[in-house]
C-alpha cells in the first residue's frame, strides 16, 4: 500500500464532492480560462503530436482505435484527433465516453463543426461512466481493443482507480499507449492537505497524489515504463481572494471541492485552507496570486 492511501478507519469529515453539482464543469471551464488552458493549448498539441507520431504505429489501412475516457466537451482531445486526422488516412474510431451528457453534447458540437477537417474520423458518442462502459466491454463477445486510451484528468473521479486501471489495461492492444493527464505542482499540494479532512464517500472525487497515481499504475501493469512530462500552467486564482467575485467563488469550490465552500466549511477550516493555498501553493506575482499548477502527462507503450 502507497503511503498517500487512506486505511480505515476514517476520522476526516465526509461531505458531497463538488462534481455532485451542475456547477462543476463551469468552474473546471473558468480555471482553464483563468490560465489552465495552457494545458490544452499549443504546447499540449505539439507534445501529443510528437508522441503519437513517435509511438503510435499501425500498420495501413488498419483502423485506429481510441478510448477517450471523460473527455468533456473535447477541448482536450481537439489536438489529438487533429493530429489522427493528419497522421492516417485510415480510419480512426474515436470512442468518447462522459457520463455528463450537456458536456458530451459539447464535444458532439465541436466535432460537427470540424466534420470537413475529420472526415476519417468516426466519433461514438457514450452518455456511460468507465464503470458502466467496463460492464458493457465485458459483456461483447468480441472484445475490440483501443490502439489509444486518453484520460485526462479523470482517474479521480473513478469509484475504484486500481480496478479501472486493471480494465484499461485489458482494454489496451500490445504496443497501445495509455495517456493520462493528471494533476501535479502546487496544485497537488493542495490536493494532499485537503485529503487530511474531508473524504466523498460517494468518490465522484478522489484526491489521488500525482505519486499515487504513479504507483497504481505500476501495481496494475508493472512492466510499464512510465514516460513522465511536466508542463506549467500557472492559473491567476486572485478572485478566490476577493470578495463577490462569482469566478473566484467557482474557483474556489472547484479547488476545495465543495459547493459553496465559503458557508459549508466551519469557520476554522475555512480559513486554514485558504490560508495553506495562499501561503504554500501560490506565487504573488505583481499584484496577482497564482496557482503553480503542473499539467503532468503519464503514459506509456504497452
Ligand atoms: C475534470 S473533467 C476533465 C474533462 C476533460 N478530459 C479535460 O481534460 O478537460 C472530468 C471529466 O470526467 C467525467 N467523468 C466523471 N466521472 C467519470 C467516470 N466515472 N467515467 C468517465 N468519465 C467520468 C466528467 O463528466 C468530466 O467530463
Amino acid at each position: 500500500m502507497h503511503a498517500d492511501e487512506i486505511t480505515a478507519p476514517d476520522t476526516r469529515e465526509e461531505i458531497t464532492s463538488f462534481p455532485n453539482y451542475p456547477g462543476y464543469i463551469r468552474a473546471w471551464t473558468v480555471f482553464k480560462r483563468r490560465g489552465f488552458s495552457a494545458s490544452c493549448g499549443a504546447v499540449w498539441r505539439q507534445d501529443i503530436e510528437t508522441t503519437l507520431n513517435k509511438f503510435l504505429k499501425t500498420e495501413p489501412p488498419q483502423d485506429i482505435r481510441v478510448l477517450s475516457i471523460g473527455p468533456g466537451n473535447g477541448t482536450m482531445d481537439e489536438p489529438l484527433i487533429d493530429t489522427l486526422s493528419n497522421m492516417t488516412t485510415s480510419k480512426v474510431v474515436y470512442c468518447a465516453i462522459d457520463p455528463d451528457s450537456a458536456y458530451l453534447q459539447e464535444f458532439r458540437e465541436l466535432a460537427a463543426s470540424r466534420s470537413d477537417d475529420w472526415k476519417n474520423i468516426e466519433i461514438e458518442f457514450r452518455v456511460e461512466s468507465m464503470e458502466e462502459y467496463s460492464d458493457v466491454w465485458d459483456k461483447c463477445e468480441k472484445k475490440d481493443k483501443f490502439n489509444l486510451i486518453f484520460a485526462s484528468y479523470v482517474i479521480y473521479h473513478f469509484r475504484d482507480a486500481k480496478a479501472t486501471l486493471v480494465k484499461m489495461n485489458e482494454m489496451l492492444e500490445n504496443n497501445g499507449i495509455m495517456y493520462f493527464k493528471i494533476v501535479s505542482g502546487g496544485w497537488s499540494k493542495l490536493m494532499a492537505y485537503w485529503n487530511k479532512f474531508y473524504y466523498d464517500s460517494s468518490c465522484k472525487i478522489n484526491r489521488h497524489s500525482p505519486e499515487l497515481v504513479k504507483s497504481m499504475i505500476l501495481d496494475v501493469m508493472p512492466n510499464a515504463k512510465l514516460q513522465v512530462l511536466d508542463r506549467n500552467a500557472d492559473v491567476d486564482i486572485t478572485e478566490c481572494f476577493e470578495e463577490g467575485s462569482e469566478n473566484g467563488k467557482l474557483m474556489l469550490d472547484f479547488l476545495m471541492q465543495m459547493k459553496d465552500f465559503k458557508s459549508v466549511a466551519s469557520p476554522e477550516r475555512r480559513d486554514q485552507l485558504i490560508q495553506f493555498l495562499k501561503d504554500e501553493c501560490c506565487e504573488a506575482k505583481g499584484d496577482r496570486i497564482m496557482l503553480s499548477c503542473t499539467d503532468q502527462h503519464v503514459y506509456f507503450i504497452k
